[in-house]
């Protein structure tokens, strides 16, 4: 079939938020819903690629036979299980929402509402694309941006900081892009382009990116 141009290619992907753990009952999040992630999973599969999907806390859910879903919770967790398959990967694509900062210790106990003030002190964790990255051996490594402010020369910085070949920037200063809607508006950017896309579905987003991942690697 001459639509599955991924058939026999691995795609590893990450999706959702992560969850970092204050407490038993608490936790510092995002507001990613999994969705960009879950419909990039599901256009790798239907090009023919075996799936590799991680996924922080989501409620997306996928029947798709050639993608294989694995939950995770923490930003630590989903760099464990990236490592597991990354080496593997033809293309592997990040589009998690993962958290910077973890709490430095997990209470055991729920924290009691007892002082005016409470501090709680974050270590970073650590940067799974980055690592990616420096681990790159054979695979075409896409990233995502979420910026508030000086968008494309902050997409532009990771682009070359994480060693990635493509990178997709989506700003919050877009109405409809980013976090949680069913819609997103991207610019696709490499070494040398800057591509703009309109406000599109989910689903016509992974397509366009996509569509950019096959033209890149043919080149
Ligand atoms: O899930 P949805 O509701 O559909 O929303 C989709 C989305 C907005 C979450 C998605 O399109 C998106 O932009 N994902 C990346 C969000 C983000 O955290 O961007 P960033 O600029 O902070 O991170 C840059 C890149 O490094 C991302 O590819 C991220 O996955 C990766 N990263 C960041 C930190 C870290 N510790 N490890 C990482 O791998």
């Amino acid at each position: 079939d001459s639509n599955k141009k991924f058939a026999g290619k691995t795609v590893l992907i990450t999706a959702g938020p992560t969850y970092e753990a204050i407490d038993p009952v608490r936790f510092i999040g995002n507001h990613s819903s999994g969705k960009m992630g879950f419909s990039l999973a599901e256009e790798a599969a239907n090009r023919g690629a075996k799936v590799i999907l991680i996924s922080g806390p989501s409620s997306e859910k996928t029947n798709h036979q050639d993608i294989e879903v694995h939950r995770v919770t923490s930003a630590k967790e989903m760099f464990a299980k990236v490592f597991e398959y990354y080496e593997n990967a033809d293309i592997a694509i990040a589009s998690a929402a993962v958290a910077d900062y973890a709490p430095k210790e997990i209470a055991q106990e729920k924290i009691k509402k007892n002082d005016d003030s409470l501090t709680i002190e974050l270590v970073k964790n650590p940067d799974i694309l980055k690592t990616m990255g420096e681990r790159k051996t054979k695979q075409f490594l896409v990233g995502f941006a979420l910026e508030t402010q000086n968008e494309e020369e902050n997409a532009k910085g990771k682009l070359h900081k994480k060693n990635l070949d493509m990178i997709i920037l989506n700003s919050l200063r877009d109405e409809g892009a980013g976090f949680k809607g069913r819609t997103n508006k991207i610019k696709i950017i490499t070494e040398s382009s800057l591509t703009e896309f309109p406000l599109k579905s989910k689903e016509e987003v992974a397509r366009d990116i996509l569509n950019f991942v096959e033209d890149q690697m043919l080149k």
